[in-house]
């Protein structure tokens, strides 16, 4: 059990970053310290998870440390520790969970083990956004795309799921594809400014079906295009090619997210995961939001991609309920979220 205005630590090293923050009362960020390994996966084009299980055991003590200063308290005035449980790269998870059930147990500090996706979530619920269910929400990421009903927190209705790809893995793959660098969601957001969304007009697959996604589908023609346009010679401009590609991706997650929200009767839509860091992405939903009257919940950026905050979040809302996991329970890459 924890203080509702506890202090927790959270660590987060399920893939690339390495991160922790310390969070006061479940929703009020002291620090957030994020240490990218960007430059270290860049030259093979995507996260080599070796190197990310090496960096994260270099750079977390460090990070940890940081995110003590920034939030001018020492370990003494921390009253439970969150870290990501699963899913995500077995060798990088092991890392930060290691660390933080060392760090509970050595402190005498309830520990959470926490899903990674329930985090996306808990993100619309820090600082200012503050939001309160029920809602639906709409988590893209590296590994996930994601349409939930959650009724209250901690309960998680999945709706819709990609069949195929991540949005944020048809992202990086068309970045790679275009030789825009890892990774590819940032890069061709910023390309994508320079282009025309309009140029070509790539498919919607599923758009009138259901609530489910598929990307690969999309991914083809992307490739197909390109290749037919060089084989005739033709001059590409590459920043119409992503600006349309972009827009594709981004309209199939707007329309379902709204068709999801007008099925089950929920007024507010919340988005979390690294694609919902795309610029595209949050002003169209803005916009058909708002046409549709419903509140839409856009975190900062920041805290869309993986961060340390999420999880003390997510992690206070279970150690408040007294739900702490038991420190033999091991790292699992493939954790279920749970309906209940
Ligand atoms: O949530 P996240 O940081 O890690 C996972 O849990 O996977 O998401 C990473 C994904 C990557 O695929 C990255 O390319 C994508 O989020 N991403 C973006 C943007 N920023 C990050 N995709 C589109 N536009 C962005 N601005
Ligand atoms: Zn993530």
């Amino acid at each position: 059990m924890i203080a509702p205005d506890g202090l927790v630590l959270g660590i987060e090293t399920s893939c690339d970053e390495t991160a922790v923050s310390i969070v006061r009362a479940g929703r009020e960020i002291l620090s957030n310290v994020i240490a990218s390994q960007d430059e270290l996966h860049a030259p093979y084009g995507g996260v080599v998870p070796e190197i990310a299980a090496r960096a994260h055991v270099e750079r977390l003590p460090l990070v940890i440390d940081r995110a003590l200063t920034d939030a001018s308290i020492s370990l003494r005035d921390i009253s439970g520790v969150a870290a990501t449980r699963g899913p995500g790269l077995i060798g990088a998870l092991l890392v930060g969970y290691a660390a933080g059930k060392a760090m509970a147990a050595s402190l005498d500090l309830p520990f959470s083990g926490v899903h990674h996706i329930e985090g996306h979530i808990f993100a619309s619920v820090l600082e200012e956004n503050g939001v309160a269910p029920p809602f639906l929400a709409l988590i893209v990421s590296g590994g996930h795309t994601s349409l939930f009903a959650v009724g209250e927190l901690g309960s998680y209705e999945v709706l819709g799921e990609t069949l195929d790809d991540a949005a944020g893995e048809a992202f990086d793959k068309i970045a790679r594809f275009l030789d825009l660098g890892y990774p590819g969601g940032p890069a061709i957001d910023k390309l994508s400014k320079l282009g025309a969304a309009d140029a070509i007009d790539f498919p919607r697959a599923m758009v009138n079906k259901g609530l489910d996604f598929s990307f690969s589908g999309l991914k083809t023609a992307v490739v197909r295009y390109v290749r037919e346009a060089e084989a005739k010679g033709v001059n590409l401009r590459k920043a119409d090619v992503a600006a349309s590609f972009q827009e594709a991706i981004v309209d199939v997650q707007v329309i379902k997210a709204l068709r999801a929200a007008q099925e089950r009767d929920l007024r507010t839509i919340v988005i979390g995961g690294g694609v919902a860091a795309n610029s595209r992405l949050r002003a169209k939903l803005a916009a058909e939001a708002e046409a549709a009257g419903v509140r839409l919940v856009v975190p900062d950026r920041k805290l869309c991609v993986d961060n340390g905050a999420m999880i003390a979040a997510a992690g206070h809302f279970r150690m408040s309920r007294a739900e702490l996991t038991p420190l033999d329970a091991s790292a699992d890459p493939a954790l279920q979220l749970s309906a209940d």
